[in-house]
């Protein structure tokens, strides 16, 4: 058969091949696998020419042998419940991630490896700037005196396996610098397992930690933790302020014996896992408060590295706006857009208070808005050109469709949880969706940050909700 072979693998193969069916270019030809030990043999079926995996495969063990004898340079496309938590599949070689909900974006990436002239698939690595939810590039980019500093110190960490803290304000950079460490040190070719603790329902935290041991009297199936799937790589706990303390208990001896306990385990399981954790509160005060232990603290912090604000090193400021100009053109297909004296002056002055990541979106909003070769103060939002910009709105700029469907959803949100007095689980059974996705929409939209008029505010509630749900 000479048509062109995919190989679609993981426990949701049928459906994502009911997915495809009918919108595969004609000699296109798949073969689906649900489960890793059924992979074929060297000679049965042709070398396919793209692999749709789900994520967890990405660490079992059979899928990665097989991947690495007969799919070295195959790309491979990782699909994820949610990219809240994908960095754990990604890897050096050709290989994308695409959340669940956008899978509708799969017969795209398949007429493009057929057609085997597109440099998003073709040999080339992939821009993974360019599709929705893709990490980007790792390059910590900075001259301060301050990204010097934690340069150095994730340099020294690289090769050791002690614990380390990361701080710092949201937005700093603090995900991208525990990547870094993953990816340059010595555990780079094992996984990078990232687990957001304030994203997980505390309901759920500890079984996706530690995994679950099968009962076959309650009929519950056995499920790999994140811990065991980060043998022999890293596990990001990010932001670990926001974990129970139960959780953080048993986290804590976990670090101590080097092995972990499955949910409702009999024994324990060793598990060589480096673990590097992130938070934006401030650890002091939250075990003053008795919200954090200090034992578990002190087992964290062997290293520490804390990212100083935006704001104290503005210095930096032009070398990242230049940095995102470039690869925010590049991503749109712009030619590279200059920057005008007196936008640098504004982005200087302004106090970022939501660092990189808001630098980071205003100068993209700006490449896309912005007309001409130069970036001009009229396509910085308001809230950014305060004073200085004179207040000049860009009145005829027609949102995108994608920002109007956010706007409606945010809204939608934000109704029925006010109709459930900001309890998630129950608003989510209202709009018929599961507690996890309510979870990552809220923390998409940041809605612990709208005022709700019960003056409750914040994960605190949170917390409480998911224990309603049980
Ligand atoms: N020094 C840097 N150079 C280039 N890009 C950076 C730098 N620091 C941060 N970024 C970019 O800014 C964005 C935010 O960074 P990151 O997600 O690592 O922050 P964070 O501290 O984990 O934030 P949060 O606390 O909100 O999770 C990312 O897109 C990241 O690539
Ligand atoms: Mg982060």
């Amino acid at each position: 058969m000479m048509g062109h072979h995919i190989l679609l693998c993981g426990a949701e193969a049928e459906r994502i091949h009911s997915s495809l069916r009918g919108k595969a270019p004609e000699e296109t030809d798949f073969s689906v696998v649900t489960h890793s030990y059924d992979l074929p043999g060297t000679d049965l079926v042709p070398k396919p020419i793209l692999v749709v995996a789900s994520a967890d495969l990405a660490d079992d063990p059979i899928f990665r042998s097989w991947r690495s004898r007969r799919l070295s340079d195959v790309p491979v496309v990782w699909i994820t419940p949610d990219y809240l938590d994908s960095g754990g599949v990604l890897d050096s070689r050709s290989a994308l991630v695409l959340p669940e909900d956008e899978l509708s974006a799969l017969p795209y990436l398949v007429n493009l490896a057929v057609r085997r002239d597109n440099p998003m698939i073709a040999r080339r690595p992939v821009d993974r700037t360019r599709l929705p939810g893709i990490q980007k590039p790792n390059e910590i980019i900075g001259e301060s005196e301050g990204i010097r500093r934690v340069l150095a110190s994730a340099r020294k960490v690289l090769n050791v396996r002690s614990s380390v803290l990361i701080l710092g304000e949201s937005g700093t950079g603090k995900e991208l610098v525990a990547s870094m460490i993953h990816l340059e040190g010595k555990r780079r070719d094992g996984p990078f397992i990232k687990v957001n603790c304030a994203a997980i329902p505390e309901s759920l935290l500890e079984s996706e930690l530690f995994g679950i041991e099968k009962n076959t009297a309650t009929l519950v199936d056995k499920r790999i933790g994140k811990f065991e799937r980060a043998d022999g790589g890293t596990i990001f706990l990010d932001e670990i302020g926001d974990m129970s303390l139960l959780t953080q208990a048993k986290v804590l001896r976990t670090l101590q014996e080097r092995e972990i306990e499955r949910v409702g385990g009999t024994h324990p399981i060793p598990a060589d896992v480096r673990v590097i954790a992130a938070t934006n509160k401030d650890l002091s005060r939250e075990i003053r408060e008795g919200r954090f232990r200090s034992d578990l603290y002190y087992r964290l912090n062997v290293i520490n590295i804390s990212i100083p604000p935006l704001r104290e090193r503005r210095e930096d400021i032009p070398i990242l706006v230049e940095h995102f100009i470039t690869r925010y053109c590049r991503a749109n297909g712009l030619e590279r857009k200059k920057v005008a004296e007196d936008v640098l002056d504004i982005l200087m002055r302004h106090e970022w208070p939501g660092n990189i990541r808001e630098l980071e979106n205003t100068v993209e909003r700006a490449v896309v808005i912005g007309e001409g070769p130069y970036l001009t103060p009229g396509d910085l939002p308001g809230t950014i050109q305060g004073s200085a910009g004179g207040g000049r709105t860009t009145v005829d700029e027609v949102p995108s469709f994608q920002k109007r469907v956010s706007e409606f959803e945010r809204g939608v949100l934000i109704d029925a949880l006010n109709r459930c007095s900001w309890v998630q689980a129950r608003a989510a059974r209202k709009l018929g969706m599961s507690e996890r996705s309510m979870w990552h929409l809220f923390k998409k939209y940041r809605l612990d940050l709208v005022s709700r008029g019960t003056g409750k505010r914040g994960r605190r509630s949170n917390r409480k909700t998911s224990a309603d749900s049980h």
